[in-house]
């Protein structure tokens, strides 16, 4: 088996077998996650740093959270109050960080391309992408693959499913990471994605993209899928220039009640969050059993267990904290 990478920085670096191992190994951590002391102490006296430039609720209390049960110490680096206020670069603060001691950075940036610069920069501290810009956030899309594959069984056999799987992505690809991320995640296992959306939310062009296909209309996708995959309107990425009203993007595109009785009744509705009720998402139909959007935040932080132990950890992962 070829390496864990030293950086993860987009699913590429992955590949099919990188990505079977992240949800293997996740599947030890999510065990642990359901101890009563859901604590190991595998990264003991590792020091993990989030740099977040940009907002987030759950990818930075996610990483946090896994860094901790793991045991290591744990920074949270405030772009806000930092010296990068004072002029400093961020090539300065990444080798100020590095000379601490830091063994791992898990980075957002608003750039795309930020979190590989880092790459280039340190000399021994594993770089984790946390989402850049419009370009990928790979642990989003793990979490996503784990989610799924746990509905259809979970371990070898769940892993199987994925090949021929129906999956289709709603929403602002034009300015999503999440999205870049999932298409090669779920197409390196073997998934057909369409993606749904309106012509102003679509990259410029498709070339080089695993997409089996696209469409405009969700309404003859939606009886056709295993997973529906909703997108946020990206309006801080600048959205609402490419629509003309929210109210029109959730006549076309978003998932009402009436659409959601198109699915098949096993098919799976993922969200990778922050949901906005009654745009993308009708409130009814993210409490639907079929809505696996709070699953998909709980795994997030055994998949964010396996990454981190990935990139540093080896050794055993652990009994008991203490044992
Ligand atoms: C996403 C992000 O920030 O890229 N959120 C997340 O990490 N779960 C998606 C979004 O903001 O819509």
């Amino acid at each position: 088996m070829s390496p864990f990478p030293t950086h993860l920085l987009g699913i590429d670096d992955l590949g099919a077998e990188g990505i079977a191992e992240v949800l293997r190994v996740a599947d030890s951590f999510a065990e642990v996650g359901r101890r009563a002391n859901p604590k190991v102490p595998t990264l003991r006296g590792r020091t993990v740093a989030t740099l977040f430039f940009e907002d987030s609720t759950r990818t930075r209390m996610s990483f946090e959270t896994a860094a901790k049960r793991m045991s290591a110490d744990v920074l949270s680096f405030a772009a806000g109050s930092s010296s990068l206020k004072k002029g400093e670069s961020l090539r300065d603060t990444v080798e100020t960080i590095e000379a601490i001691g830091i063994d791992s950075v898990i980075i957002r940036h608003a750039s795309s391309g930020v979190p590989a610069r880092v790459a280039e920069w340190v000399d021994h501290c594993a770089v984790i992408n946390a989402g850049d810009g419009w370009h990928e956030h790979p642990t989003q899309a793990l979490l996503d693959l784990y989610t799924v594959r746990s509905a259809l069984g979970g371990g070898d056999a769940g892993m199987a499913r994925f090949d021929g799987l129906q999956v289709a992505i709603v929403g602002d690809v034009r300015h999503s990471r999440v999205a870049r991320s999932q298409i090669a995640a779920y197409a390196a296992l073997g998934a057909e994605v369409t993606l749904v959306a309106p012509v102003t939310l679509l990259p410029p062009s498709l070339d080089g993209w695993a997409v089996a296909a696209v469409s405009h209309d969700l309404d003859r996708v939606l009886p056709k899928v295993d997973v529906v995959s909703l997108l946020r309107v990206q309006e801080e990425r600048g959205s609402g220039a490419f629509l003309p009203s929210l109210r029109e993007y959730t006549a076309g595109y978003g998932l009402t009640a009436r659409r959601a009785e198109m699915l098949s009744p096993d098919a799976m509705i993922l969200h990778p969050g922050p949901i906005v009720r009654g745009v993308e998402i009708a409130s009814d139909v993210a409490e639907l059993p079929a809505a696996l959007i709070t699953d998909q935040v709980s795994n997030g932080v055994a998949v964010r267990m396996a990454v981190l132990f990935l990139v540093l950890g080896q050794g055993p992962i652990g009994g008991a904290h203490g044992a």
